[in-house]
């Protein structure tokens, strides 16, 4: 007995554990636990008050190996595996500036890379008191969902995820450098993934999609807009609405996920995040 337990938060993803401190650590029997449930319900909530940068990079390495981010003016505390999303200036006074207005749109963390995002890990230092909320939609009933004809169409299709055109193109955001940009070359991915561990197939799409292979540029940007919008169901999204201290875990690979508005002029929200990388999506 670990006396790791869940409480499902939605009727379709998400589950909060309880039983564990994770400033004191896991033991394997309890990660087991943690790790089952993570498969089962892709999203994880946990209560991890004062979790220390330390304390969540131990954890997000019982998953796998940790991403050192390439755009490196977010490294945190010390970890550069470590990324600090924050909008205080260093008086702690909201700055006016929304840290990375790419994470509004629906992406999955990393696809930009050949070995893709497995486990995102956030934790809320400080949380706005409204907006900046964070939403979770479900990928393997985003592909359940679809025709037969949709699955048989999409079945041999590749996209292309770049970072560059995600950030750049789209948002308007700081673009990337040149050293950046060259360690990041755009990278090809399945439409249509086979989750590597639980061996069930869902859409890997998302923000990050530019293209798909073999397709004209234009047609490719027009099934990616429609897909982008129709994979994302009401009823298959929990939406969470953070409280300070809090620390969630998401699947990248079989999650979706994005970030709501928030008055970047007037509340006050720090998140810290790490990626667990995972493998080359099939
Ligand atoms: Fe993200």
């Amino acid at each position: 007995m670990t006396g790791v337990t869940s409480r499902a938060l939605s009727p379709n993803l998400g589950a909060e554990v309880l039983g564990v401190d994770l400033e004191a650590g896991v033991d394997d029997a309890a990660f087991r636990a943690i790790r089952d449930a993570f498969l089962r319900h892709q999203v994880l909530l946990f209560d991890a008050d004062g979790l220390t940068p330390a304390r969540q990079v131990a954890f997000a390495r019982r998953f796998g190996e940790v991403q050192v981010h390439v755009m490196n003016q977010y490294h945190a505390d010390g970890f550069p595996e470590l990324y600090r999303l924050t909008n205080l200036d260093a008086d702690g006074n909201p700055n006016g500036k929304h840290p990375d207005r790419g994470t509004m749109a629906w992406h999955t963390d990393g696809s930009w890379q050949r070995v893709t995002g497995q486990a995102t890990i956030l934790y809320a230092e400080v949380a706005s008191a409204e907006g900046g909320e964070t939403h979770f939609c479900d990928m393997y009933g985003a592909y359940e969902r679809l025709s037969p004809a949709w699955k048989a169409r999409l079945a041999s299709l590749r996209a292309v995820h770049n970072l560059d055109f995600s950030r750049s193109r789209r948002h308007a955001e700081d673009p990337l450098t040149d050293e950046q940009r060259r360690a990041r070359p755009p990278v090809d991915h399945p439409v249509v993934r086979t989750h590597a561990e639980t061996g069930r197939q869902c859409v890997f799409l998302g923000d990050h999609a530019e293209s798909i292979v073999g397709m004209p540029y234009a047609e490719g940007r027009a099934l990616i807009e429609e897909l982008n919008a129709t994979i994302v169901h009401d009823d298959l999204t929990y939406r969470h609405r953070w409280s300070p201290g809090q620390l969630i875990v998401w699947d990248n690979r079989c999650v979706l996920h994005r970030a709501t508005a928030y008055d970047p002029a007037r509340e006050r929200r720090v998140i810290r995040r790490c990626t667990v990388l995972g493998e080359v999506p099939r």
